[in-house]
């Protein structure tokens, strides 16, 4: 059982991050910058017309950013000659994208409401209206985020799970963030989206013994077992530009494409969830829409701390 000291400080931890998110608002910019939800997702619509895969780069950059020290869109701070930001560390470099949409999203908004909405806001928007755009669920975004003046190489490394992690390792990285094991599955769904390549898949197509024969057959085709580490495939093998439940059918099929994806489904303590979502996508819908309010309300800067940036590249 334990002691009243421990409790008082449970007690204590969980005002203050329960405090933090009430500090966050569906309505935080209603005045300050009336429609501003609208033009972002006018510009959202405008660059999936033209190129729809940058949707799933936009719904991962939120989470890249939001994984490391919070939502405050450090992961958007170019390297300059002093400074090495996240974009290069490795789960990062020439594998995030979607930087030339937050871009113009930013510069829409700065002509419209000078230096009043903050990056991060934009890149929480923007992986909503992504979402919604590809068929997927809609929900309320709380916003009044502030960007921070600092990005981290090393927590980027530290804090964003390897495509050769196991449930385990990827349930207590999640839980250490305040993600419930629950929302480590239902957000794992982002995956019914995107590409991923061929360095991140080789081992488990080639070495796993929890894949789909055939499906594994196909990928080789087009990733050799030495080279090609660049060539990319479908994360979902169904519907990759389709924000739908496919995803959790291919893990019952045996046909994830990273090692990660199919450790949630292979004998494990959370198949039942996988099952669940493969035949509902409502619930999958509804348990992916909750966890991305939570994830967006990791850490943020609020009040005075951070600043407003004029350029998502660099701080002011
Ligand atoms: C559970 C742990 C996770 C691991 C180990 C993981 C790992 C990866 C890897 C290795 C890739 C491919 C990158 C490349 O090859 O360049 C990828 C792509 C992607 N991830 Fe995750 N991810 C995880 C969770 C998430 C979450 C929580 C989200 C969002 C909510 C997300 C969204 C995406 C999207 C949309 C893509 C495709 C990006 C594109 O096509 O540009 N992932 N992920």
């Amino acid at each position: 059982m334990p002691s009243v000291g421990t409790a008082a400080v449970a007690l204590f931890l969980l005002v203050i991050a329960s405090t933090a998110g009430a500090q966050l608002s569906h309505k935080y910019y209603s005045t300050t910058c009336p429609g501003l939800q609208p033009l972002v997702r006018r510009i959202i619509d405008q660059a999936l017309s033209q190129d729809p895969t940058l949707g799933a780069a936009l719904l991962r950059l939120f989470f890249h950013d939001c994984f490391v020290n919070g939502c405050d869109a450090s992961v958007l701070l170019d390297d300059t000659a002093t400074f090495a930001g996240e974009k290069n560390a490795a789960p990062n470099m020439n594998s995030l994208r979607g930087f030339q949409v937050i871009d113009a999203i930013k510069s829409s908004v700065e002509a419209k409401c000078r230096q009043t909405v903050s990056c991060a806001d934009i890149l929480a928007l923007a992986a909503r209206d992504s979402v919604a755009a590809l068929g997927g669920p809609y929900w309320a975004v709380y916003l009044g985020r502030r960007d921070s003046r600092t990005a981290s190489q090393r927590e980027a490394v530290a804090n964003l799970p390897p495509p050769g992690a196991s449930l385990s390792t990827m349930v207590s990285s999640f839980g250490a963030k305040g993600l419930a094991a629950w929302d480590t599955i239902a957000l794992s769904g982002a995956h019914t989206i995107g590409q991923a390549r061929c360095a991140n898949f080789r081992q488990h197509i080639y070495n796993d013994t929890d894949v789909d024969p055939g499906f594994a057959g196909v990928r080789q085709l087009a990733c050799p077992a030495s080279g090609g580490d660049s060539i990319t495939a479908p994360l979902d093998v169904q519907t990759p530009m389709v924000f739908d439940n496919d995803y959790y059918r291919n893990l019952v099929a045996r046909k994830g494409l990273l090692h990660s994806d199919q450790q949630l489904f292979n004998g494990g303590q959370y198949d039942y969830l996988v099952s669940l979502y493969s035949t509902n996508q409502t619930a999958f819908f509804d348990d992916f829409a909750t966890a991305m309010v939570k994830m967006g309300d990791m850490s943020p800067l609020t009040g005075s701390v951070g600043e407003i940036r004029t350029n998502c590249r660099r701080w002011n």
